[in-house]
């Protein structure tokens, strides 16, 4: 039987799901006495089944807030949406203003905003915090991106800093700014996210059906890849996944599983506020669409057979010149996926006046979090030397790196093109960085045709002023 709890805890956690109960183990194995609290009484019953002294769960709300040490912390770590509003309100009736409450999930920044304010009117200090890092990030060092009321952040920074992840002996969680900042990170974090993974899965089906390659080659490769610059936690768990069979069978666990991506949302939300704010992250874009593309299996099927596939990769004979090309090809994409998502940050915080520094994030993204990676060194080195750098394609270092790259890019863009295989997220990395590049883009014409059918008018070179013209209308 578990011992009541006599002494006051200095952290409570709501929602005592894996994430939780994890997070909650971490902060107790610093030396803190903690409290969890879940409506669910068998989450409650596993935490005291763990039969460590300085974590107690609770059943009832009451007690559990009354077992905390003022100023009382509570984080909340349960699903995102009408959800959190419940518990804020419920936790509202037993807490006391100048108590601090943390969101944990994976809010909406908006959301977000809207409680900041909420909660600041009524006297609670709010904490909008981005964690990242799964299961195991949250037992053993998650990276966390706290936003909002900075005095409160102050208060908990002790405990943040222990349980986070440590990377050159430096914790992987910081201050981000103000208001709905650390979601906002986090939300973007996302975004970056479902670009490495589409690539990732981009790369399977080069070696796969480009260069018919097997799964012990794939692992190998990946293997080879996470010793090198693309060393990265999403790589790394690929040449897992690659080496993972089937209890018993020499067969993958990998090829038994539905080629149907789910999604939660926050990559589409990433993508429906860079839209909001004018700001261009196509490679973010179609990750998410190709998620959704993945679920419609039925057209998938029927168009497999209208279309069948009548080109053939004839290059596997050359195998390693191809695969070095795809090194090259996914440095550039890589890189690319990080620069639009840094670039929304640098947007977002003009629009938003978030205070964010780019450098700090990069720097607390490079330990504990989904899309850590040796890179993010390079990120980091870059924002320092220049804090108000407008877009990473700008710094000298990524300049050479990428120039390097390009024709590994474009190689494996046209040739998987010539041979029916998607590359989409590759793809649109090039055409992101060709457009980039241009002085001259195209878009004269857009302007021209919008003038033509609805006398939008148009800017011209050199003149001040807006300008339309009677399009059908001879000039002489
Ligand atoms: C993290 C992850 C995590 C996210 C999952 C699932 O940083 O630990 O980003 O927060 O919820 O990756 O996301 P999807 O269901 O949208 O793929």
């Amino acid at each position: 039987m578990k011992k009541e709890n006599t002494t006051q805890s200095a952290f409570g956690m709501i929602g005592l799901g894996t994430m939780g109960s994890n997070l909650l183990q971490n902060i107790a194995d610093q030396g803190y006495d903690c409290a969890g609290y879940d409506n669910d009484t068998s989450k409650v019953d596993s935490l005291n089944n763990l039969n460590r002294d300085n974590i107690h769960g609770f059943s009832d709300i009451n007690e559990f807030v009354k077992s905390l040490k003022s100023p009382k912390t509570v984080m909340l770590l349960v699903p995102a949406g009408k959800i959190v509003d419940t518990v804020i309100e419920e936790l509202l009736k037993v807490m006391d203003q100048g108590d601090i409450i943390i969101d944990g999930g994976n809010s909406h920044f908006t959301d977000t905003e809207r409680r900041y304010t909420d909660l600041e009117k009524k006297g609670f200090h709010f904490i909008g915090m981005g964690v990242s890092g799964g299961e195991e990030g949250a037992r053993k060092g998650p990276s966390m991106m706290p936003g909002g009321d900075k005095k409160a952040y102050e208060t908990i920074k002790p405990i943040l800093e222990k349980i986070a992840a440590h990377v050159n002996g430096e914790p992987t969680v910081a201050y981000m700014g103000d208001r709905s900042a650390g979601h906002f990170v986090k939300m973007v974090h996302n975004g970056i996210e479902y670009a490495l993974m589409q690539l990732i899965s981009e790369t399977y089906e080069v070696l796969k059906n480009g260069l018919h390659m097997d799964n012990d080659n794939i692992h190998t490769i990946f293997e080879k890849w996470n010793e090198g610059r693309l060393q990265s936690y999403l790589i790394e768990i690929t040449r897992d996944i690659f080496a993972y069979k089937k209890k018993g069978t020499d067969t993958l666990l990998l090829d038994d599983i539905k080629d149907e991506a789910k999604a939660k949302g926050t990559g589409m939300w990433t993508s429906q506020a860079a839209m909001d704010l004018n700001l261009p992250i196509p490679i973010i874009d179609i990750a998410v669409s190709m998620r959704d593309l993945s679920k419609y299996k039925d057209l998938r099927t029927k168009a497999a057979t209208l279309y069948p596939d009548s080109t053939e990769m004839q290059y596997h004979d050359k195998n390693d010149e191809h695969v070095t090309k795809l090194e090259h090809g996914f440095y550039f994409a890589m890189v690319s996926a990080y620069a639009q998502g840094m670039h929304l940050l640098y947007r977002a915080n003009e629009e938003f006046n978030y205070n964010l520094n780019l450098d700090l994030i990069a720097k607390i993204w490079r330990g504990g979090c989904i899309i850590r990676s040796e890179f993010l060194e390079d990120i980091y080195a870059a924002y320092k030397k220049d804090s108000e750098l407008k877009h990473l394609f700008l710094n000298d270092t990524v300049q050479r790196n990428l120039a390097a790259s390009l024709p590994g890019i474009r190689s494996v863009v046209s040739n998987a093109a010539l041979h029916g295989i998607a590359t989409p997220a590759f793809s649109v990395a090039l055409s992101y960085f060709d457009n980039f590049r241009s002085e001259e883009m195209p878009a004269n014409l857009i302007q021209a045709q919008r003038d033509f059918f609805g006398s939008h008018t148009y800017e011209l070179k050199g003149k001040e002023g807006t300008f339309h013209t009677e399009w059908e209308k001879p000039t002489s």
